[in-house]
């Protein structure tokens, strides 16, 4: 009887075993059949019940029952770790063979590069590089400059105006009127930045483009003066001898005013887009501060004198790098921040 009951435990257990979903389930089977307190220690118990010469048969097959269980117990658990490291392996998977992602180091944009090695030049000259707002009022945008209200320059055309009478700068000349309010005597100082111009767009044409304004008010300041420092800053930015021009020029904040043109590089000279077939692009409009304009700011120009000069850093930028478009250098082309060809990515 009791040796059919071993056997009935025995495949049923086995059974179990093989039907076991988890880990944990193997352990409740082997805690219940194998343990201390299990079904198998029960049958041993009753082991002092049976007749001796049938004793050692049963306890053979006790003992049996007992290696058999643990085997497969052992076998499942086998069988669960395994599953468990393929599914770890197939999930974490990596083919070693494939060839990393290629670092792409960034490069400066043409106009910020431009725009440094500018500053750094003048910096070594003694000036002071100042920021100025792009948000300005329309005392620094044009009264302090000498811009009557009725100057074109005030259309509506020309002028994202703003709430409550602010604007949005439409050239880096008001930088020179902080600078005056500002710095000590006597002063040199530039200022790059972003101006705005309510205009149609075309090759030569941008509502946000980039100058780079100048001033220096000194004792004793002549067209001599600021003949050297235009030519000391073209010189560093093309390295080499341009052609140029200049032609009296009318802004209201200088006089005389002056336009520097230089010969398009785009075509050079025969006449495109950018330079509006002309064959010069005017680049560095400049003059002899208005004595009115010191005057505004507090200076006394029968002691004090200065030039000053607007130059076009978007328009420097194409003829430096040959850009026929002007929109090319806004449209967030990425061309622009690749490192140049034949560098090593
Ligand atoms: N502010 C002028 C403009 O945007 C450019 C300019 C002309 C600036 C003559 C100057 C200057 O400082 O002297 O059109």
């Amino acid at each position: 009887m009791l040796e059919n009951d071993l056997a009935g435990l025995q495949a049923g257990t086995l059974k179990r075993i093989a039907a076991a979903a988890l880990p944990a389930d193997l352990e409740a089977i082997r805690v219940e059949v194998l343990g201390r307190k299990g079904t198998l220690a029960a049958v041993s118990k009753d082991m002092g019940k049976i007749a001796s010469e049938e004793r050692a048969r049963i306890g053979k097959l006790l003992n049996e029952a007992k290696n058999s269980l643990e085997a497969a117990l052992a076998a499942r658990q086998d069988q669960f770790a395994a599953t468990a490291l393929a599914e770890r392996l197939e999930s974490e998977w990596v083919d070693l063979t494939l060839p990393a992602p290629g670092i792409r180091p960034g490069n400066l944009h043409p106009l910020t590069r431009l725009q440094q090695e500018i500053e750094d030049l003048f910096r070594s000259l003694g000036f002071t590089i100042l920021d100025g707002f792009e948000v300005e009022d329309e005392y620094h945008n044009f009264d302090a400059l000498n811009i009557p209200a009725d100057h074109p320059a005030r259309d509506m055309q020309d002028t994202f105006w703003l709430e409550g009478g602010k604007l949005l700068r439409t050239h880096t000349s008001p930088v020179q009127v902080r600078g005056m309010e500002t710095l000590p005597l006597p002063l040199r100082m530039i200022a790059p930045g972003r101006v705005f111009r309510n205009e149609s767009v075309d090759a030569s044409h941008e509502h946000t483009f980039y100058q780079l304004e100048g001033m220096m008010i000194d004792r004793n300041v002549s067209v001599g003066n600021l003949i050297y420092f235009m030519k000391t800053l073209l010189g560093e930015v093309f390295g080499r001898e341009v052609t140029v021009r200049l032609r009296p020029g009318f802004f209201p904040f200088v006089e005389p005013g002056f336009e520097l043109d230089i010969q398009c590089l785009i075509c050079g000279g025969s006449g495109c887009a950018v330079c509006k077939q002309s064959g010069w692009v005017e680049l560095l409009p400049c003059g002899l501060v208005n004595p009115k304009v010191l005057e505004k700011s507090g200076i006394d120009p029968t002691e004090w004198g200065g030039f000053a000069f607007g130059l076009g850093l978007t328009r420097l930028v194409m003829m430096r790098y040959g850009i026929a478009d002007i929109r090319l250098l806004m449209s967030g082309d990425l061309r622009f921040l690749a490192p140049a060809a034949g560098v090593a990515a």
